[in-house]
């Protein structure tokens, strides 16, 4: 029996999880759900984005499916976003974000460092507010890992892994990504290795996607590049994304954030949350069934209703899955 840890959070986070447990349940497996609170609406009521009894559910738990939760355009004092703190807890720092649009020979997986970069949390403020500087940690530990990760997705698929950097700006930070990266590899000889510049990478995805397999790059780059090959493949609204670290749990979110504009009104696209739980699958070793999960998902069309594209998934799971 695997624990499950199911966390709403805020917005649409209320309606996906739901539909993502629903879709699980038909499934019959192993898994036991419990439910825990997190988001600005339980740091609004209780002072604290991801209380402790959330945190505690989690450690002992083998995975995490996250909705979203709102994050607020500037500082609240003592909110943090949960997402963030969760990522940080259980040092999940491989963040991985397959897009995929197999008419369009698009199949990529982006595999973003989830841990350091401009998300160190280093900004201050000096020269009375006039000057804001933020710090881009990299360090050769992260980088190393993250490599290594990528490489051994890599090897799962095409074969071919892509560098994404900029170093011929960033000469430090970038530069011992880089290099790193390019020692890493050496240790799979197997794989077709090349480096382009985050710049260049944003116009080749648009341009010729099919280019790429699997994407390496340090946590800012893989944010922005990962919200670009959503575009590319439908929408945020079939996203899927793994924040996987070296022990458990893991925690699995869609990469949209909570959508307060449409919030509310049952009209989310749960096929990002249902293909965030077919991750999960995978990872507690259930691959037969995420796999009939992300066939029949990645089938079927989101038509603005939340409830009639969850139900029409379910009647094909019933129908296809043989366990
Ligand atoms: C994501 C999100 C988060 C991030 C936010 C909500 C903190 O955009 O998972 O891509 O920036 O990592
Ligand atoms: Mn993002």
């Amino acid at each position: 029996m695997s624990k499950v840890v199911l966390i709403n959070g805020d917005g649409i986070g209320q309606e996906v999880i739901p539909a993502a447990r629903a879709v699980l349940t038909v499934l019959n497996l192993p898994l036991e759900f419990l439910e825990a609170e997190a988001g600005f609406g339980t740091f609004e009521k209780t002072g604290n984005a991801l209380p402790l009894e959330t945190l505690e559910m989690c450690e002992s738990s083998d995975a995490v499916l996250f909705g979203a939760t709102g994050s607020p355009m500037v500082k609240v004092e003592g909110y943090q976003s949960p997402i963030l703190t969760l990522r940080r807890h259980f040092d999940l720092f491989a963040n991985l974000r397959p897009a995929l649009l197999p008419h369009q020979g698009i199949d990529m997986l982006i595999v973003r460092e989830n841990t350091e970069g401009l998300y160190s949390r280093r900004e201050r403020v000096e020269d009375n507010g006039q000057t804001a500087i933020a710090e881009r940690v990299i360090t050769a530990r992260a980088s190393e890992r993250i490599v290594r990760v990528a490489c051994e997705q890599a090897m799962q698929r095409r074969k071919k892994l892509t560098l994404v950097h900029k170093a011929n700006v960033l000469k430090e930070t970038c530069g011992l990504f880089r290099q790193i990266g390019w020692e890493i590899v050496k240790d799979f000889p197997e794989l077709e290795v090349d480096e382009v510049l985050v710049d260049a990478a944003a116009m080749f995805m648009v341009e010729n996607p099919g280019r790429f397999d699997v994407m390496v790059t340090t946590n800012l780059f893989g944010d922005i590049l990962s919200d670009l090959a959503a575009g590319l493949t439908g929408g945020l609204g079939i996203a899927p994304s793994a924040n996987v670290g070296a022990k458990k749990p893991a925690v699995f979110e869609p990469v949209h954030g909570s959508a307060p504009d449409i919030a509310g009104r049952g009209v989310a696209d749960p096929r990002a949350a249902i293909l965030s739980a077919a991750m999960m699958l995978d990872f507690l070793g259930h691959m037969t069934a995420a796999e009939t999960i992300r066939r029949i998902t990645y089938a079927t069309s989101h038509t603005g209703d939340t409830t009639r594209t969850t139900y029409t998934i379910i009647q094909q799971l019933e129908q296809q899955y043989v366990r």
